[in-house]
């Protein structure tokens, strides 16, 4: 046995992956495929990678040496289970396996399970970060038992992305903890991109900027408090020129969004949870809605504004737009990570929320400026309740939210849809609010199920006899 760590599944991800681990000092990485010719093209293409190739399960096993580490890198569903299965049953107490796919962190707590009855750890690790990021650096999030991180810690360190000169890289919690994180990490990938297309859009078909002069916007607001990597690629995209009609790309790209699920879980999860992400929810809808074909065609003749909007002072628009991306995107972050709080309280997991919002500033889809800022609130406050309520984040909500305001006005004006700004309002004047119309649900609750209500002034349970003299009576809470 000679290697250190073992890759198995050797599609792009799986690929870069291996080779990155190739590259640390002190590394030798063994790899297998289930078919042998994507292990053969692997190990013929990058020779410097020095890989220990295996044709056979039991080889690959075989060249790991103890305690054997295997990071499994399949496509996430039933596959990951075959692999599993095979690994457990090779495997000896105290090796490790890591899934390193997108799995669903509840397939990883029953995986976790299963595996742990035999004495080998399972690790779920949530890596983020796309082909380029497995290859140079991604951000890793792994869960699992404390035990299997001391001896997986260094090795993920020595892969992951650094950030301020530390790896994007860290004990998520037990089990499934990391593949949790990974999900949420994902769902906010989901709001900040409809977001930024948002606001493209109103560039668009408000201000009437061309695609290439969005970039350039783009361009430069990624000089500021919005830098990161996601409007960094907008700008490129919208750079982007269609060779074949020489129009810009993103006029010839069907306007249909596709999802692979992690975005539909957070948001069935946070549902769960009761943590409203509705930034997320919206940003998931909006790419359903997209792909809602025969609905869109049928409904192009419904109406829309009668008068248009024109913009005075494109200038001052543009910086409009800008400050309610910022503001939405706190507001996404702050949904985001009330998820992973709630989570770790349902699950029994103790999430350091100040270490996941350092692990993604780099390597991640996510990353960004503004994760410094993040990792500052929990650093002077940690449990903060909010992140909005953070001094920092409220300073600059306080700063953006007359733009906010009139970003939304103006969008639903001239009848350009912008769900994911207009509830991240929402969901702030909703915080915000001294009082909310829920008191007046509450009656209607009360009145037809009698479903009872608390009032503001006294202890208590209460109902009102609606049927009877409307007098009110004391009694024990509802059930239903
Ligand atoms: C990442 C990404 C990645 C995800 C894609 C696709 O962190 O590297 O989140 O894990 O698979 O972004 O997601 P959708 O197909 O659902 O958009």
């Amino acid at each position: 046995a000679v290697a250190n760590i073992g890759v198995i599944g050797l599609a792009v991800m799986g690929s870069n992956l291996a080779r990155n681990l190739a590259s640390r000092e002190g590394n030798t990485v063994a790899v297998y495929n289930r078919s042998p010719e994507r292990t053969r093209t692997l190990i013929a293409e990058h020779p410097e990678a020095g890989f220990v190739a295996s044709e056979d399960i039991d080889d690959f096993v075989a060249s790991l040496q103890k305690p054997r580490t295997a990071i499994i890198m399949v496509q996430a569903g039933r596959g990951t289970d075959a692999v599993i299965e095979q690994l457990t049953e090779r495997f000896e107490p105290g090796d490790i396996i890591v899934d390193g796919g997108n799995a669903l962190f509840t397939d990883t707590i029953r995986r976790e399970q299963t595996v742990k009855a035999t004495g080998v750890h399972f690790v779920g690790a949530g890596i983020s970060g796309g082909e380029e990021g497995a290859l140079k650096g991604p951000s890793i999030m792994p869960g699992g038992s404390a035990e299997s991180y001391a001896t997986l810690g260094p090795i993920l360190s020595s892969i992951a992305a650094v950030a301020e000169g530390e790896p994007c890289v860290t004990h998520v919690g037990t089990d499934g903890a990391g593949h949790f994180v990974k999900m949420i990490h994902n769902g906010i990938e989901y709001a900040d991109m409809q977001l930024i297309a948002e606001a493209y859009d109103l560039l668009r078909n408000v201000a009437g900027f061309t695609p290439a002069e969005i970039a350039e916007i783009f361009a430069e607001w990624n000089r500021g408090e919005l830098e990161s990597y996601l409007i960094e690629i907008t700008a490129e995209v919208l750079r982007q020129v269609d060779a074949r009609t020489g129009a810009p790309l993103v006029d010839v790209i069907l306007d249909e969004a596709g999802s692979k699920g992690t975005g539909v879980w957070t948001v069935q999860n946070a549902l769960d949870l009761g943590v409203p992400v509705s930034g997320i929810a919206e940003a998931v809808f909006a790419r359903s809605l997209s792909s809602h074909r025969a609905q869109r065609e049928a409904a192009t003749a419904l109406p829309g504004p009668s008068a248009t909007v024109s913009i005075e002072d494109r200038d001052a628009f543009v910086e409009d737009v800008r400050l309610a991306l910022y503001a939405s995107k706190i507001v996404a972050y702050s949904q985001g990570f009330d998820a992973i709080r709630e989570g770790a309280t349902k699950y029994g997991w103790s999430i350091d929320e100040g270490a996941i919002s350092k692990i993604w500033r780099g390597g991640c889809i996510i990353r960004a400026q503004f994760l410094n800022r993040i990792a500052d609130a929990y650093a002077e406050q940690p449990g903060l309740e909010a992140l909005l309520t953070a001094p920092y984040f409220t300073e600059a909500i306080a700063a953006s939210q007359e733009s906010w305001r009139r970003v939304v006005v103006l969008a639903a004006q001239a009848g350009i849809p912008a769900p994911a700004f207009s509830s991240s309002l929402s969901y702030y004047d909703g915080l915000r609010a001294e009082r909310l119309p829920a008191a007046l649900v509450q009656g209607q609750r009360d009145f037809f199920g009698a479903h009872t209500y608390k009032r503001v002034d006294v202890d208590g349970v209460f109902h009102t006899l609606w049927s009877g003299d409307r007098s009110e009576i004391e009694t024990t809470p509802s059930s239903h």
